[in-house]
């Protein structure tokens, strides 16, 4: 006689969907089971492999002869339309290609720049701070969150201040998708055109007077003759407004939302807003803002027991991998002080690493460690948060929230 099984255990194979809303309230228990009962899972609605792992997540980053990032990293074909190769730049290039622009842009892109930066952040971050903080009520996303890391991104290529306030609202149409619809809407295309017209009438200034931020670095740029083209330049320039903005938002929002369902351990920062690094680290950590990325197989390969074939989609489930309980005790924990020194998966591995890694973190610092400053506790209307429903960003697009300023 065949035995029923014992009603804990689950008889059905996980499944995983990335457009479900349902599954955007919370990945966390998909990923876990993926992760223990199919480490390499197929949808075969939706025809693509996920790796869940920590260990094939960043084995895959590093795999870069077999899985390629030349069709883009995004899981919607339709994400950013035709043109999302040039929209997406070396990010959506293989090497030798991705070598030869990601060398020529760290030449003006450099550390040092990033680091220059540090003063200016805290003054843009106290600017769009004091006024949302006064009063006590306020939309940390609307009000900070979504301003913020555009401008600092202006204020490294050299917008003029006047100007960013509109750049802003046109960096957010580009990146902006309407709920369920794959297409790029009209609005993004036609905030895409002004963007290239206005980075392209920038970079024709700056050549006429070059002056001391990055699009006169990048303009100066060259390594053995050979130098990046306008085109070149104002794609890293979108690369930068698509990779680097709506993440860093979603990474500031991220962090309120936990710290506020774990006071405890944000109370601690509150109390000492020199650690705001930590909560930076560990929201990265617990439920970061890219939670994955795609590539394509470029070859056969044979992993867990099946056959991934050349030219299948391949999706590296980064939110997965750094809740992995092989590499991170109590996973699930929101926890400060980890040790996450060369675990996080959330700026990618190899030779794509996150370009912008150190001007995210220098942001949220920033901007967790002044917030910690100024306010004592803080409570969010949790019955009015928005969450942004996308297969790879996460986040909030609204988070109203009320503040007990300190005194
Ligand atoms: C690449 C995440 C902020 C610029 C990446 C990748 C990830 C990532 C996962 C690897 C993609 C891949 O392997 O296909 C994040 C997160 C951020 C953030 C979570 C914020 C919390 C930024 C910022 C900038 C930036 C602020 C610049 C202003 C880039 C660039 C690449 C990249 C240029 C492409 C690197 C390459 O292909 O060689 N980012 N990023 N990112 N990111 Fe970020």
């Amino acid at each position: 006689m065949i035995q029923a099984p014992p009603e804990s255990v689950s008889i059905d194979p996980p499944t995983f969907d990335p457009y479900d809303y349902a599954f955007h309230e919370d990945p966390y228990p998909t990923y876990r089971r993926l992760r223990e009962e199919a480490p390499l899972y197929y949808n075969p609605d939706l025809n693509f492999w996920a790796l869940s792992r920590h260990a094939d997540v960043v084995a895959g980053f590093r795999d870069n002869a077999r899985l390629s990032s030349a069709n883009g990293v995004s899981l919607d074909p339709a994400a950013y339309g035709r043109n999302a190769h040039k929209v997406m730049s070396f990010l959506a290039m293989d090497d030798p290609r991705h070598m030869r622009m990601r060398q020529l842009v760290s030449k003006g892109f450099t550390p040092r720049r990033v680091a220059e930066l540090q003063e200016r952040t805290l003054e843009l971050t106290l600017g769009h701070l004091e006024p949302a903080l006064a009063g006590g009520e306020l939309d940390w996303i609307t009000d900070f969150a979504a301003r913020l890391p555009m401008d600092v991104i202006s204020e490294l290529m050299g917008v003029p201040e006047a100007d960013r306030a509109e750049i802003r609202r046109l960096a957010d149409l580009v990146v902006h998708r309407d709920e369920g619809v794959l297409d790029v809407p009209v609005s993004a295309m036609e905030a895409s055109l002004h963007l290239v017209g206005y980075y392209a009438d920038m970079i024709a200034e700056r050549r006429k007077s070059p002056t001391a931020d990055l699009t006169s670095a990048l303009l100066d740029a060259e390594i053995d003759g050979d130098r990046l083209d306008d085109d070149e330049i104002i794609g890293f320039m979108f690369l930068m407004v698509v990779a680097g903005n709506e993440t860093t938002t979603k990474l500031l929002g991220n962090a309120l939302y936990w710290g506020a369902k774990n006071k405890s351990e944000v109370s601690q920062v509150l109390s000492d807003p020199e650690r705001a690094p930590e909560w930076v680290e560990e929201t990265l950590r617990y439920d970061t803002s890219s939670q994955l990325v795609a590539r394509t197989a470029a070859a056969d390969i044979d992993l867990h027991g099946a056959t991934i074939r050349s030219g299948d989609k391949v999706l590296l489930l980064i939110g997965s991998a750094n809740r992995d309980s092989e590499v991170f005790d109590d996973a699930d924990e929101f926890r400060l002080g980890r040790d996450t020194a060369g675990k996080l998966a959330s700026f990618g591995a190899g030779v794509h690493f996150c370009l912008g890694a150190h001007l995210a973190r220098l942001e949220a610092d920033i901007a967790l460690e002044q917030f910690a400053r100024r306010v004592a506790d803080y409570e969010i209307d949790f019955d009015r948060t928005e969450r942004v429903h996308s297969t790879n960003v996460r986040g909030f697009a609204a988070l109203p929230m009320k503040v007990t300023e300190r005194h």
